[in-house]
């Protein structure tokens, strides 16, 4: 007989302790939004509140701050400023600004780029707590000071050279063996340095694994494991040392499977240590696989549970776009409230994973309704207060820090630790949240009394999909034509090489064209076949020594 899983021993969870939750939650981040005064009046807030409203104007802000930390000299800079954010749809104030520094080019486009610069290291500041250890550790220390835990995360994004992977695992080494010889003397704080399982970490480290391996991505998973292992030993060794966590955070699809992989092996070759972290992104269609896999291997491999921080995904725009183009299905929900409903039933199956000892649960979200009924469905498996946590982005919903603190649930910050360049993807991330018209953050910052009903509804009454609903077929490339007046024409999309499955259909190809080569084709000529004594060779291009054919000439 099989075992039973975590969704077998899911139990109900009242929607009324829901809403009780939800609407305690409410009250406390609404108290707490009330005297935000100041950050009302900052200009790159004011900037962001119009960019929500203005789809022209946010493409153009967006594009800038991307590029901003390429430019190099005024005159880079002016130019994009120019092109980006002068276009129309800018606030008046802005335009006007870039019109009035245009009269007067020297001085003029000087002291425009200085302030643009200024606004965009303004807005990182808000969601990077900061660039070096010297500059973050103390602040890591008031967040413990306060009753809150961190995660640190050193900002990365896919690393393209070894150099860079190098460079990165470089810093996360020096987060951690700075971070080791300070916390030990910050007073014990037993709500966050325990849980049923045991002692838990001061020290939190969340790491990008393609920021450790360029080749972690689909094609090239086993090269790109070994890669980030070679980099990630020594950090594994210090953690072990110290007592740190290690948290892989959930990236692109094309890396999943790779981190995934960099996770098990990293657990085949630590078992009893450091305690290790992953992700489990809800706006995937195959997010309940996921978890249930990954509860499984934690259950049966590790001598200490994984914990699994469970979000709804950071990446949608990016991976909504790149499968259309492609004319790939997508593996993302295309509607909100099916991602918001994926998020509360994998959060039941976490808590009941949680309640049969498998894994620790953390529930990463400024959704009130997503918290309020991962809390409720702790409650009502009747978990140690301490067994889970809630976990939330420095400078994002920060009023919703407190509350959830002030109820009790362990908070864990998380907070990225790096420079401008390879923080600004992640700010950018941050910029499309807060600026998304379907985000909760944005909703509830506008809403007041009965639309607030509405954002804490059930998002299964939106007739939510079960998990792993077939996707909507792909979307075409580009709309069919009509060739020769008869055939509807339409591009074929490129083979999706990220999924296994596509790569064996061509393996297994190639291996039956193998019994194909060599031979010879005659010309085609009024329908029969024939062949001259002269002969063209064709060659595999990878692999010379191979003749694929001999045709006729
Ligand atoms: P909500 O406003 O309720 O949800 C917004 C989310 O809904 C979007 O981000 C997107 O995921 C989804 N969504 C938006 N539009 C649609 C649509 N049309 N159809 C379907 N779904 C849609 N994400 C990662 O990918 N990897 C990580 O490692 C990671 N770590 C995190 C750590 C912490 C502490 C936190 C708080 C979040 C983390 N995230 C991570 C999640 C991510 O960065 C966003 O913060 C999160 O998705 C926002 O969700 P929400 O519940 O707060 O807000
Ligand atoms: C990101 O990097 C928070 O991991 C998430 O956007």
């Amino acid at each position: 007989m099989s075992r039973p899983t975590a969704v077998d021993r899911i139990r109900p969870v009242a929607s009324g302790d829901v809403d009780a939750i939800v609407r305690g939650l409410a009250d406390a981040t609404m108290a707490g939004l009330g005297g935000r005064l100041r950050e009302r009046l900052d200009p790159s807030q004011a900037a962001m509140r119009f960019a929500t409203s203005r789809p022209e104007f946010k493409v153009g802000l967006f594009r800038f701050v991307d590029v901003l930390p390429a430019c190099s000299g005024v005159s880079g800079t002016w130019g994009h400023l120019a092109e980006y954010v002068g276009a129309a749809h800018a606030p008046a104030a802005v335009r006007l600004g870039l019109g009035l520094a245009d009269a007067v080019p020297g001085i003029g486009h000087r002291v425009a780029t200085a302030l643009a610069r200024a606004g965009v290291t303004r807005m990182a500041r808000q969601f990077i707590i900061g660039e070096t250890p010297e500059e973050v550790v103390p602040k890591l220390r008031a967040l413990w000071l306060d009753g809150f835990a961190w995660t640190l995360d050193l900002l990365g994004e896919k690393t393209i050279t070894l150099a860079e992977a190098d460079s990165y695992a470089g810093r996360v080494l020096g987060a951690l063996t700075a971070l080791a010889a300070e916390v030990p003397s910050w007073p014990a704080d037993v709500r966050l340095e325990r849980d049923p399982f045991g002692p838990l970490p001061r020290i939190h480290l969340s790491v990008k694994p393609t920021a450790l391996a360029p080749k972690l991505s689909a094609l090239t998973i086993n090269e790109g494991v070994t890669q980030a292992m070679e980099r990630l030993e020594p950090i594994l060794d210090v953690a072990r040392r110290v007592g740190a966590i290690v948290h892989l955070d959930a990236e692109h699809d094309e890396a999943k499977d790779g981190g995934q992989a960099l996770l098990r092996e990293i657990g085949r070759r630590y078992p009893d240590g450091p305690l290790l972290g992953c992700v489990v992104q809800a706006y995937r269609r195959d997010a309940a696989d996921d978890l249930q896999s990954l509860v499984r291997w934690s259950g049966d491999t590790l001598g200490t549970p994984l914990q699994i921080r469970l979000v709804k995904g950071a990446y949608w725009d990016a991976e909504t776009i790149a499968a259309r183009s492609n004319g790939w299905a997508s593996p993302l929900f295309e509607v909100k409230s099916h991602s918001d409903a994926n998020f509360e039933r994998c959060a039941l199956e976490l808590v009941s994973a949680c309640a049969a000892g498998d894994v620790r649960p953390a529930f990463a979200s400024h959704n009130l309704r997503s918290l309020g009924l991962a809390i409720a469905a702790a409650r009502a498996h009747e978990l140690a207060p301490d067994a889970y946590e809630v976990q939330v982005l420095h400078g994002m919903a920060v009023p919703l820090h407190a509350a959830v603190r002030d109820l009790g649930v362990r908070t864990r910050v998380y907070a990225p630790m790096g420079d401008l360049i390879p923080g600004m993807s992640y700010l950018v991330r941050r910029l499309l949240e807060n600026t998304a018209n379907e985000s909760f953050v944005q909703h509830s910052q506008r809403s007041h009394g009965g639309e607030l009903d509405e954002l804490l509804s059930d998002p299964a009454r939106a007739a939510a999909p079960a998990p792993n609903a077939p996707p909507s077929p792909p979307q075409p490339q580009e709309p069919s034509m009509t060739v020769g007046g008869t055939a509807n024409f339409r591009n074929e999309p490129v083979a999706e090489l990220r999924r296994p499955a596509t790569r064996a259909r061509i393996v297994e190809a190639i291996g039956a064209a193998r019994s194909l080569l060599g031979g010879d084709v005659p010309l085609l000529i009024g329908g029969t076949g024939r062949t001259t004594g002269e002969w063209m060779e064709s060659v595999d291009p990878g692999d010379v020594a191979t003749m694929v054919c001999r045709a006729a000439m």
